[in-house]
């Protein structure tokens, strides 16, 4: 089996095998119907530039990750030929093509899909890492107008800074909280919507700070255009449901119960109307904080950040509108995971902004529904931290990662001595993927003392 003629053969049927595969989808069976009128090579290669896509052939020879330009319509036939040995794939999801993985030099394997949509579209490995090693490139398909990032879609994505003011120093006393069900189409990321069902239309919802001991008014009221019945359970009620035994409302309805604070930390609220992972994954959760007597120590910087997955039909990164997979929630199955409702809520829109010398304090916590974070903030430690929010007990002090689980929270401080960015992650790091990822933004002097290039 060494000669090289029998590679070509075995690689010849692999590759015919490959175009035509037997169990896939109706896509791809129409695809194996199309005849290509249009149809690149790319080669895998790994060198000074990372790893990439290499042109053969045509006007696109040699070029690395090249455009690959098409009529609108056209059916186009892509082969993928390894280069390097390692395993690669090619995947458009806004096309749905996605092609075997390949291993091995020479090993090859060849994708078509019509091209039924103008735009500007990627086309990537999906193996971990790669994309971001440099396996990427873009399909021109017409004019090639980028896809629209759906302006008229909301931003349900939760600054981080809004977070209610410390109780400070006062009794105990009656505080009123109202909430609001609300269900809305809202951006997941860049050119892609999602329906999500939200507290306050924001994900998460509001944050809550009460003291303990407090009496609390809550009403919560659901919005007339909504189509479930929607509720509250608080992790800090003391009462059958955590308060969702008393809220049950139904479109257009408003209801209110009265608890007392008993006992103090940072707590998770969501919904818990069945199915209660379902209403979770779309957005309904948000964490309450009570107080100890006397309020927490002042911080300079409180940020508010939860975690979450999202399960949708669609793969990760394809555009367009996505409906929930109840299948892949309960197969435990996310294609996203997201900081604060969605895909570049920490990045992009509200990256969190601290100075040199200020001290942050996060208010962590996991709406889930499933996925247990490892919590970690790339480039520093937190001087202390209340493990899972209770700040009954004695913080911990100088940590590196948090295992926080869902429906659980988290309290992280650190004074921030070097200036530059610092990432905030789940530690397990494939989800880095899948959109989570967080930004703080540190300006200031530099401290070459406890940070430089060199020696
Ligand atoms: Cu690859
Ligand atoms: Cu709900
Ligand atoms: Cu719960």
């Amino acid at each position: 089996m060494k000669s090289p003629f029998k590679w070509v053969i075995a690689l010849l049927f692999v590759s015919a095998t490959a175009a035509v595969p037997a169990s896939e989808t109706n896509l791809s069976r129409q695809a194996a119907e199309y005849t290509p009128n249009v149809s690149f090579t790319l080669k895998t290669a790994i060198g000074k530039f990372g790893m990439a896509f290499v042109g053969e052939g045509g006007a696109i020879d040699g070029v690395i990750n090249p455009e690959l330009h098409v009529k609108s319509g056209d059916v186009v036939q892509i082969t993928l030929v390894d280069g390097d040995g390692a395993q690669h794939n090619i995947f458009l999801p806004d096309f749905n093509a996605h092609s075997d993985d390949i291993t091995g030099p020479g090993a090859s394997t060849v994708i078509v899909f019509r091209a039924d949509q103008d735009g500007t579209f990627a086309y990537f490995c999906s193996i971990l890492g790669h994309r971001q090693a440099g396996m990427e490139g873009k399909l021109i398909v017409g004019e090639g107008k980028p896809v629209p990032v759906m302006s008229d879609v909301a931003d349900i994505s939760r600054d981080p800074t809004d977070v209610p003011p410390p109780v400070g120093d006062r009794a105990a006393k009656t505080v009123h909280v109202d909430l609001d069900t609300v269900e809305l189409r809202g951006r997941l990321a860049d050119g892609t919507s999602y329906n999500y069902w939200t507290f306050n239309g924001k994900v998460p919802g509001p944050m809550l700070r009460v003291r303990l001991g407090d009496t609390v008014v809550l009403r919560l009221s659901n919005e007339a255009s909504s189509r479930m019945i929607h509720s509250v359970d608080l992790h800090a009620v003391t009462g059958p449901g955590g308060g969702s035994s008393l809220l049950q409302v139904p479109p257009g309805e408003t209801r209110s119960m009265t608890f007392k604070a008993l006992k103090q930390g940072l707590f998770v609220y969501h919904c818990a109307t069945p199915m209660v992972s379902n209403h979770i994954a779309n957005g309904m959760y948000g964490m309450i904080l009570v107080e100890p007597e006397g309020g927490l120590p002042p911080a300079d910087w409180e940020f508010y950040v939860m975690q979450r997955e999202i399960y949708t039909t669609g793969a990760f990164g394809q555009h367009g509108y996505q409906e929930f997979d109840v299948n892949k929630l309960l197969d435990e199955q996310p294609e996203y995971f997201v900081f604060n409702g969605a895909v570049g809520a920490l990045t992009k829109n509200h990256p969190l902004k601290a100075e040199v010398g200020d001290s942050v304090r996060i208010y962590f916590g996991v709406g889930g529904p499933d996925f247990t974070s490892s919590f970690h903030v790339i480039g520093e430690m937190f001087d202390e931290g209340w493990l899972w929010g209770a700040t009954a007990s004695a913080p911990i002090r100088e940590l590196q990662t948090v295992s926080v689980p869902p429906g659980g929270a988290f309290i992280g401080e650190f004074r921030l001595e070097v200036p530059g960015r610092y990432i905030l992650v789940d530690h397990a790091l494939s989800r880095v993927e899948k959109g989570l990822a967080g930004y703080l933004e540190v300006s200031g002097d530099s401290n070459p003392e406890i940070y430089r290039s060199g020696n």
